[in-house]
């Protein structure tokens, strides 16, 4: 595998490559920095969206391509409850804690190894108290590139009982246009869960409208453009969206480059976020990066489901294996 160690603080690049696809990754903050195929006109793609220089990456939010941990999306008033005792953690978004807090996976340096030539592994160890989380915390995101599939591969254990939910925050976009809106999106999904104007999960409510209705394909913007309440509250799409089947639960295509992406996952569900926060910060060759001009794709558990379920899939017993993993596949349509 190529990789370049130049720098002095520790930051490595690697490049995943066949004969269709190049995929640069770091191990700042386990980070995807591109992905590059040939469409079905012969032009370049770079699938995802990123900055131009890694200190953007270091300053920054919008956790561009980035890991999110220990525990993707919101957490309530940063608060939680685990065996009795109640955590706290920094609140960094409205009166919620996003991402992991102030300074979650995605700004952090990992270790590295090369697994083989297309498979990098970076790997962590968050100490007992980290950002607020119980229990030391051994993390490993494993990046593997199979054929026209690239795997992210979770895995996580700790020395004392704590929660982990952990994701990726690619902004894809499969045709270099300015809008996600002519993208065309499929979802198996019957429900998604409405978020309250701060973007934290309604508690155990599930909804379903027209608009946000993505069972059978559909323009990105048959959502956007509507006046649909959920949409209006997220400005945008940035709801979790329940599976209702294992195979193909996310579809997203670009008539445009004729290229589809394909997700699988062994999570349950996904936040689908419209870029709705991006405000037009300079990304790779300067070109701003827009509102809505991108899509996440965000395989996890329920967000802050330790506030709404004691027995929440986010809590990692001591010794226990987290072990998930979320794919993405490039075919030409
Ligand atoms: C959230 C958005 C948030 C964004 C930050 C997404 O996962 O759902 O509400 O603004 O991350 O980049």
């Amino acid at each position: 595998m190529e990789y370049q160690d130049t720098r002095k603080d520790g930051i490595v690049f690697f490049l995943l490559k066949n004969d269709t696809n190049q995929i640069y990754v770091t191990n700042y903050g386990a980070t995807l920095l591109s992905w590059l195929v040939i469409d079905r006109h012969g032009m370049l793609e770079d699938l995802v969206l990123g900055y131009e220089t890694m200190e953007e990456y270091q300053t920054q939010d919008g956790y561009l391509g980035a890991c999110l941990g220990r525990v993707a999306n919101r957490i309530e008033r940063g608060r939680f409850t685990l065996n009795g005792s109640e955590y706290t953690l920094p609140v960094n978004n409205g009166p919620n804690s996003l991402h992991g807090g102030t300074s979650g996976f995605s700004h952090r340096i990992f270790d590295w190894e090369i697994v083989n030539d297309q498979c990098v592994r970076f790997t962590l160890v968050s100490p007992d108290g980290d950002q607020g989380y119980p229990a030391t915390l051994e993390v490993a995101i494993t990046y593997t590139l199979e054929g026209d599939t690239l795997s992210i591969r979770y895995e996580a254990q700790s020395d004392a009982d704590t929660i982990v939910n952990l994701s990726n925050h690619s902004y894809f976009n499969l045709d270099g246009s300015p809008s996600i809106k002519e993208h065309t999106l499929k979802i198996e999904a019957d429900r998604f869960i409405p978020v309250d104007a701060d973007g934290l999960v309604v508690a155990d409510t599930f909804a379903m409208s027209d608009a946000m209705d993505f069972r059978q394909e559909k323009p990105i913007k048959q959502a956007l453009d509507s006046d649909d309440e959920a949409i209006r509250l997220g400005k945008g799409i940035d709801h979790p969206y329940v599976f209702r089947t294992k195979t193909d639960p996310v579809v997203l295509a670009s008539s445009k480059s004729g290229l589809e992406l394909v997700v699988n996952t062994s999570y349950p569900q996904a936040q689908i976020y419209t870029a709705n926060y991006l405000d037009g910060r300079p990304g790779k060759h300067g070109v701003p990066m827009k509102a809505q001009s991108a899509i996440c794709i965000e395989t996890q558990y329920r967000p802050n489901d330790i506030n709404q379920d004691p027995q929440s899939l986010t809590i990692l017993r001591k010794g226990e294996k987290y072990d998930e993993w979320t794919s993405f596949t490039v075919r030409k349509r």
